[in-house]
């Protein structure tokens, strides 16, 4: 596939392990409306957060270098998990731009009044040497506490925000941060934007939530002018997944509020990806 099949013009791709990185998507089509999108979403190996390192690592490389040779000028990682383990070696496997997300600590940090932050992650992502290195960096005399949501993504993703499968997680995972006292919740999980009501209900009214889809729009602003690639597209999107797309369309409704124009797309699957 070459995305010049599909109308897509040299094309900004997104890519997740699932429908978590749409919450991405709808801040960089808000800000850059002279864009085109392909949105993959890797549903094969969804979820991602438990997966080891290494599998995702080489995983997220051959999405990149996929992506790349199907015509993507740029790529955004809309994913905390993938890029925490991959952003490395993705940046070192293609010569396009290519944003990685990290849970907003820096922007917490800044914001927060009483410097207690609590940071709802992937446990993968908590454990990486870049989150360490994040909090190194805008950590110093705050205190940050991170909570691993072992299967929130995947309920939020397959049973939906409203779920009761997401509200059983989100008391035993949101409701002891409002006992620590935080004033301010990154949500460092592209998924868990979609459930933002419903972490703040357990939260004190006045508790701040941080969410990076519109940092990450400016940036990938910033990027492709700097690149002189900008513009060109008209905010037309195609979506892929490494799954049977029938299965997928109940989900997608109703986290995006419409159906997607949805491919099979593989990046191992494909031979004229080949170099
Ligand atoms: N949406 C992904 C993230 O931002 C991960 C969800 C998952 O696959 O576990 O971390």
């Amino acid at each position: 596939m070459n995305f010049s099949s599909h109308a897509l013009h040299s094309p900004v791709a997104v890519f997740d392990s699932g429908f978590g990185g749409l919450t991405v998507l709808r801040a960089l089509r808000a800000q850059l409306p002279d864009e085109d999108f392909f949105y993959f979403a890797d549903t094969r190996y969804f979820p991602y957060g438990e997966r080891p390192a290494e599998f995702l690592r080489e995983r997220c490389v051959a999405i990149a270098q996929s992506l790349q040779r199907a015509g993507a000028k740029a790529l955004v990682i809309a994913c905390n998990t993938a890029s925490a383990v991959a952003a490395e070696a993705i940046r070192a496997a293609v010569s396009v731009p290519v944003i990685a997300l990290e849970p907003g600590v820096k922007p917490a940090a800044e914001s927060s009044r009483n410097g207690r932050i609590g940071v709802l992650a992937t446990q993968r992502t908590l454990e990486s040497e870049r989150f360490q290195r994040l909090l190194g960096t805008y950590g110093q005399g705050r205190e940050v506490f991170g909570q691993a949501c072992t299967g929130l993504a995947d309920a939020i993703e397959n049973d939906g925000p409203a779920s009761a499968r997401v509200a059983a997680l989100l008391d035993r995972y949101v409701t002891p941060l409002a006992a620590l006292q935080v004033d301010t919740v990154v949500l460092g999980c592209t998924h868990y934007p979609w459930a933002s009501a419903e972490i703040a209900r357990r939260l004190p009214p006045e508790t701040r939530l941080v969410d990076t889809g519109e940092a990450v729009a400016r940036q990938l602003t910033r990027r492709l002018q700097a690149e002189h690639c900008a513009g060109g597209g008209h905010s037309r999107l195609l979506a892929g997944a490494s799954v049977e797309p029938a299965t997928l369309a109940e989900k997608i409704e109703r986290l995006w509020g419409a159906p997607l124009p949805l491919i099979f797309w593989s990046p191992q699957a494909l031979p004229e990806y080949s170099a």
